[in-house]
Order: structure tokens, then C-alpha cells, then sequence
């Protein structure tokens, strides 16, 4: 979940790492810290709890001259925010920034009596004291013998104190990717910050050891045996990675909606019809499984859930979602028979990564959908299909949910078509008010102050409840995520129906309900539940298909006409309204929308 970053080259290090933490820190932003080499070939660090604002401050009363340095972004796993647990971590000649977790750095603590040596309570500064313990002068013997010692999820990052000029990084899981950049190399936990500077970048093999230097990079595998790169080309437009103008990168993500859909769906469409041939996906894949399992977190998971009622409507296939932290303690069912879907904006998500790989044990087909081109996910699974929702970095996912939405679509679109379920024109059909999304989603986009004087409504409240049925419920719970995630407002999306059976009791003139109605087979039940909550007080806000209507004597705190599309679609400006709401909600009451408190944007520990 850490943000890294290391230069090695012609350039001053400390700038060059200042700026790319700051694009770095929604993977973490409890701390920050870097470490350069300066002229005198001193190592010499400086870091701080904060933000890299703070961190900068530091830096400009008091600088590091030098060409060669790392530095980090923090998101606290071992030990609190604080000075001495952010990172680099300096043990005898070493200094380290880390990602990951150590999983057994209390028997390290312990083999290597180093109880009364550390100076931090991180997992880190251990990694960096068993990497000093075999240090005498072969960075990568040393560094063979410490990844053997290591337990668990790592990517480090690493100087010697005797080596200027030089970085040495490995990893195991958590990612590392590498490029020639600035004069000189440079590696970083993500593409998103390297995409600035590079077009070209390798992703670091687990269990291989990258040396930077000013004139290259140089690639070891365990056995000191040289291998050469796999050299990946950045698939988005960096230009997209600013705020354009927006106050907040999520209003930017929201409003870029529309484009990326189109970008991510066009493409697919030959002769009128879901293909995902240029994807490599094989028809038989989707003809021949007998069932589907999506494994997923957080927003992924709630995209996955918006595929299963498609598949299940559409394809008549057996589909479940599995919460990808879970799948492997629940005894999940899956077989040759099954294709596993993937979901993760990163790619990076180490339940979901885990969850691919116990799934191909399993004799399970992978299929990945994946923004992040070569992130790990992708390269574990059989297939993957690309969402082209360009850079995503506010923490709350937005664009890249709605353009795995576009995907699952458009799976849904061909299984549909190469199982029979769909003939030559029905597929047609579906395909063209597929194309129609982005249109009708740029019509909410254009009403969105309609939407901030809803977000008025529910500044206050300490609890809103969001109800719904169906699809209507597949994306409320995701609505509510948002809301939660981002104001701080404790929040719930029920199934309308089930409010009844317990939760009702929590409805009062203090709790406004938020209520989606899109879907006309149930309508009419949906208006009943809503009916409910009014009678216990609470206030409701609508959001309906406009083509609905409204009842004549019904009471409405406020209501949000949402342009029309067919039900199956309805998911789409739906959801763009809900995001519009958390956002206002979160810009009125002043937060930091794009780093909202505990979170990081990439979740590499389990
Ligand atoms: C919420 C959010 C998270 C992620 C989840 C999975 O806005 O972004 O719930 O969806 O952490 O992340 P990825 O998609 O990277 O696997």
C-alpha cells in the first residue's frame, strides 16, 4: 500500500522524489521520508509523520544534495504514525524503504538479537537489520540470503552505505516497476508515477534483483545469473493524470466518465456485437464453463455484483461473488468447470492476487479485469481484459468501477450471444444502448449541481440508509461505499424488502433514506418499502428512472430524474449520480475527498 520511489542518475535525487511522492501518496499518506546518497557518499535521511507537504518543508530548511536516493509514502501497518516508523530505515550500512508486510519479523527480532538495536516498532527496520547482518560487501549475496529469511510480502528498496550512486531493489508480491528516466533509473511502486517520466518500463520478477545506476539497470535472478527485462509500454495518457482544473481528482474522475467508457467499449464492438477477440478471450471460454465466480474487493466486488444479476438475467449461467479476503477460508467451490473472474482497478489487490492463484490450483480458468496494464492480477490469470480508465487516483474508485461495469457488460453481451441466448439481433440490440451509455451518463454529469443541492440534505445526518431491490441494490451498495468512504457518515443500502426484517428499527425522522428505483418488475413492491420508512418519519431521497413517474400524492425530500435508458442499463447514470452525491457531501463538509482518513488507494496486505 506504500508508495516507493528511487533515482539514480545525473539530476538532484531529493526533487525528483518530492515530486513523485506527492503523485504517490494516495497509496499511503499517514508519513513520509527519503534518503540520499550526497556528495560525500553519506547516506542521510530525512522523514516525517505527515504528508509529503510537511515532508517538503523539512527538506527546504534543510536539503540533501545528492543524485542517488529512495523514498516512501506511508500507509501504517507495524507501529504508528510517527517520526522514527516512517521510512527509509537505516540499520548499520543499510537503508531501506519497504511495502509489504514481514509476517515473521518477531523470530528475526529474535534470531538476531535485535530487540535492543531498533529504532523504530516497524517490520521494516528488521528487514533492513537482517539485510546488514549479511552484509560484508556482496549487495546481492546479501540480499539471496535475506529474501530467503523473509516471511511474507516485500518489496524493498535498498542502498548500501559503501556502494554510492547505486540502488538495489527485490521483491516478492508487492510491485516493483523500473525505468530509464531523468538522466538516469528510476523505479517506483506503480506506473502512475513512472508514466510521467517514462513510456517504457519492466515490471521487477519476484525474486529478482534490480540494480540501478546513473547509466542503466541491470537484472539478476537468485542464482547471480543476468536475465533481461520484459519492457512494457505505458497504455494511458499521462496528460489524464492531472486535476485538469478540478478542485479534487475525483470530480475529474467522475466527469472523465463518459470518455473512458466510450474508449474502454467501442473497441470491443465488430459488426455490431460484443467481440473480445483483440483481447484474446476464445469464444470457447465463455461457451464451455458451466458456472462463474467473480472474486473481488470493495468497489470491484460491487461491479461484480451488478455482473451477476446481468449474467444470471441475461445468460441464465450460475454466477456467485466472492469476497476475495474470504475465498480461500470459505472452502469455495470451484473446478475446471468454472471460470473465475478477477476485478481490480490496481491489479494489485493482494486478496484478489491470492485469490487467482488459489483458483488455478484449483483447475479454475482466470480471467482478469484489470486497469492497471502488467500489474500482478493481470499476470496470474489466464485472460485479461484491459478497462481503459487511464490513471485513477483519488482513493475512491469512480471511473475505474463504471468501466469494469462496461466490461462485465460486454462479457455478459458475447456469453449471451456464443451460448444461444442471444441471436444475431438481440446481441445487436444490447450492443447499441451499450453505446448509448456514455451520452446518457454525460446528461447526469451535466445536471450535477441538481445533485449538490441534494447533497445539502444529508450533511448532518449521522447515519443514511440507501434502499433499493435487485440491480437497485447492486448499486446502492456501492453508493453507500462511496458515501462512507469518503464523509465519514455511517451509511447502509438494504434490499427494500428486507429492511423490514430487523433493520427498520433504526429508521427514524434522524435517518434520510436515499432510494433508487430503475427496474419495472418491481416497481411498484419498491415504492411499498419506500412507503415503510416514510410512515417511521424519515425523509426520503429519489432517485428514479424518469420515465417512471411519480405518484401523485407521494412526499419527496428530493428527487433526481435519471435519464432513461433500458432497465438493465439504468446502473450506469445511476451510479454516476450516487457518486456525484458522496462527492458534494464531502467537498460541503470540507474533507480531503481524494485522501480520506485510513485509506490507501492500492491494498497490498491481507
Ligand atoms: C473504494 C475502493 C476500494 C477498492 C478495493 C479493491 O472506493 O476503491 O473498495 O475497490 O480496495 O481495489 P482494486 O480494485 O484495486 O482491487
Amino acid at each position: 500500500m506504500c508508495g516507493i520511489i528511487g533515482y539514480t542518475g545525473v539530476k538532484g535525487a531529493q526533487e525528483i522524489m518530492l515530486d513523485a511522492l506527492e503523485i504517490l501518496e494516495y497509496r499511503g499518506y499517514d508519513s513520509a521520508g527519503i534518503a540520499v546518497c550526497g556528495e560525500d557518499s553519506c547516506v542521510r535521511i530525512r522523514k516525517c509523520a505527515g504528508r509529503v507537504k510537511d515532508l517538503r518543508l523539512l527538506c527546504e530548511k534543510d536539503g540533501i544534495l545528492g543524485t542517488c536516493g529512495i523514498g516512501h509514502t506511508r500507509w501504517a501497518t507495524h507501529g504508528g504514525v510517527s517520526d522514527a516508523n516512517a521510512h527509509p530505515h537505516r540499520f548499520g550500512k543499510v537503508t531501506v524503504t519497504h511495502n509489504g508486510i514481514v509476517e515473521n519479523y518477531r523470530d528475526l527480532v529474535q534470531r538476531y538479537r535485535l530487540e535492543e538495536r531498533l529504532q523504530s516498532q516497524t517490520d521494516s527496520e528488521v528487514a533492513a537489520a537482517v539485510l546488514d547482518h549479511f552484509y560484508s560487501g556482496d549487495p546481492l549475496a546479501a540480499i539471496r540470503k535475506t529474501v530467503l529469511k523473509l516471511k511474507g510480502t516485500f518489496a524493498l528498496s535498498i542502498m548500501f552505505e559503501d556502494i554510492p550512486g547505486t540502488i538495489f531493489a527485490v521483491r516478492n508480491v508487492s510491485p516493483i516497476v523500473i525505468a530509464r528516466a531523468q538522466g538516469g533509473s528510476m523505479l517506483a511502486s506503480d506506473v502512475t508515477v513512472l508514466g510521467q517520466y517514462s513510456k517504457e518500463y519492466f515490471v521487477l520478477p519476484e525474486f529478482y534483483v534490480a540494480v540501478l545506476k546513473a547509466g542503466g539497470v541491470e537484472l539478476y535472478d537468485m542464482a547471480g545469473e543476468t536475465a533481461e527485462p520484459e519492457w512494457l509500454t505505458v497504455n494511458w495518457d499521462v496528460d489524464r493524470s492531472g486535476k485538469g482544473g478540478y478542485p479534487f481528482y475525483m470530480e475529474k474522475e467522475i466527469m472523465e466518465q463518459p470518455q473512458v467508457i466510450r474508449e474502454t467499449v467501442l473497441p470491443r464492438i465488430q459488426g455490431g456485437i460484443p467481440d473480445l477477440s483483440g483481447d484474446g478471450i476464445p469464444d470457447s471460454l465463455l461457451a464451455d464453463c458451466t458456472r462463474i465466480c467473480v472474486v473481488a474487493c470493495g468497489t470491484a466486488m460491487h461491479a461484480g455484483l451488478v455482473g451477476k444479476a446481468l449474467m444470471q438475467s441475461l445468460v441464465r449461467i450460475h454466477m456467485d461473488v466472492e469476497l476475495a479476503s474470504e475465498f480461500m477460508y470459505t472452502d469455495v467451490i470451484v473446478d475446471e468447470e468454472t471460470l473465475v473472474i478477477a476485478i481490480s482497478q490496481s491489479g494489485e489487490t493482494i486478496d484478489t492476487l491470492e485469490a487467482v492463484k488459489h483458483a488455478k490450483k484449483n483447475g479454475a480458468k482466470t480471467l482478469a479485469i484489470v486497469n492497471v496494464r502488467g500489474a500482478s492480477v493481470a499476470r496470474a490469470s489466464d485472460y485479461v481484459i484491459y478497462t481503459n480508465a487511464g490513471p485513477e487516483i483519488a482513493v475512491a474508485s469512480t471511473k475505474a468501477y463504471t468501466t469494469q461495469l462496461a466490461v462485465l457488460y460486454l462479457l455478459t453481451g458475447r456469453m449471451a450471444y456464443v451460448r444461444g441466448s442471444f441471436g444475431e439481433e438481440e446481441a445487436k440490440a444490447f450492443a447499441r444502448e451499450l453505446m448509448r451509455v456514455p451520452e446518457v451518463m454525460q446528461k447526469v454529469l451535466d445536471r450535477r449541481e441538481e445533485i449538490h443541492y441534494i447533497a445539502r440534505s444529508i450533511l448532518n445526518a449521522q447515519d443514511v440508509f440507501m434502499m433499493g431491490r435487485g440491480l437497485d441494490h447492486a448499486i446502492l451498495l456501492e453508493g453507500s461505499l462511496k458515501l462512507k468512504e469518503i464523509s465519514y457518515i455511517h451509511s447502509e443500502a438494504y434490499a427494500s424488502g428486507e429492511l423490514k426484517h430487523g433493520t427498520i428499527a433504526l429508521i427514524t425522522e434522524d435517518t434520510p433514506v436515499v432510494a433508487v428505483v430503475t427496474q419495472d418488475k418491481v416497481k411498484s413492491k419498491e415504492f411499498s418499502n419506500i412507503k415503510e420508512v416514510q410512515s417511521r418519519g424519515a425523509g426520503v431521497i429519489l432517485f428514479i428512472k424518469e420515465t417512471f413517474g411519480l405518484e401523485k400524492d407521494a412526499v419527496w425530500d428530493s428527487v433526481f430524474m435519471l435519464p432513461a435508458m433500458e432497465d438493465g442499463f439504468m446502473v450506469m447514470p445511476a451510479s454516476a449520480a450516487l457518486q456525484l452525491l458522496a462527492y458534494y457531501v464531502s467537498l460541503d463538509k470540507g474533507l480531503d475527498v481524494d485522501k480520506p482518513r485510513n485509506l490507501a488507494k492500492v491494498v497490498t496486505v491481507e
